[in-house]
């Protein structure tokens, strides 16, 4: 069966909203494999963004996720990577559609990255190589 990696993004750790959004998660008949808080490292987040290197919001999209813990899960279902982005909503939380994860919690704060809550991994290869980053030994 397919598995993705979400993690609560520290604005959804500081804003209590972990539980309600491991809820939709598990309300839309996804199964809960592994759950862990992680405080992410620099080389962690070098790893886990490598795409986004060198673009304009990659050096504050990793001071945001320096800027406090982090809750990884490790989820399981048919088509759950593209189920998942799908409950995520698109990457603006301003125009994400309501009755999504972004769409209704999230909104822009002004700030140099989109603080949009959750990250999903968008592809099979992706969620392999992040569940090895973030669930490491
Ligand atoms: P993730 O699930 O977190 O990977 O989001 P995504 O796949 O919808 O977006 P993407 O991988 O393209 O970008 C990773 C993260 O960088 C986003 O979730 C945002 O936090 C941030 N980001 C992406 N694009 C922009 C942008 O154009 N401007 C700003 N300010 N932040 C961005
Ligand atoms: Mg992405």
């Amino acid at each position: 069966v397919e598995e993705t990696l979400v993690l609560v993004k520290p604005d959804g750790v500081a804003r209590n909203l972990t539980g309600e959004i491991l809820r939709r998660i598990e309300a839309k008949g996804y199964s809960l494999v592994d759950i862990r808080m992680i405080e992410p490292d620099r080389a962690l987040l070098a790893q886990h963004y490598a795409e986004h290197e060198g673009k304009p919001f990659y050096e504050p999209l990793v001071e945001f996720m320096l800027s406090g813990p982090v809750v990884a899960l490790r989820v399981a279902g048919n088509r759950v990577i593209e189920g998942f982005r799908s409950l995520a909503g698109t990457t603006d939380p301003t125009t994400a559609a309501p009755g999504t994860i972004r769409g209704d919690f999230g909104r822009d704060w002004g700030l140099a990255v989109q603080q949009n809550l959750v990250h999903g991994s968008d592809s099979p290869e992706s969620a392999s190589r992040e569940l090895g980053l973030w669930f490491a030994s």
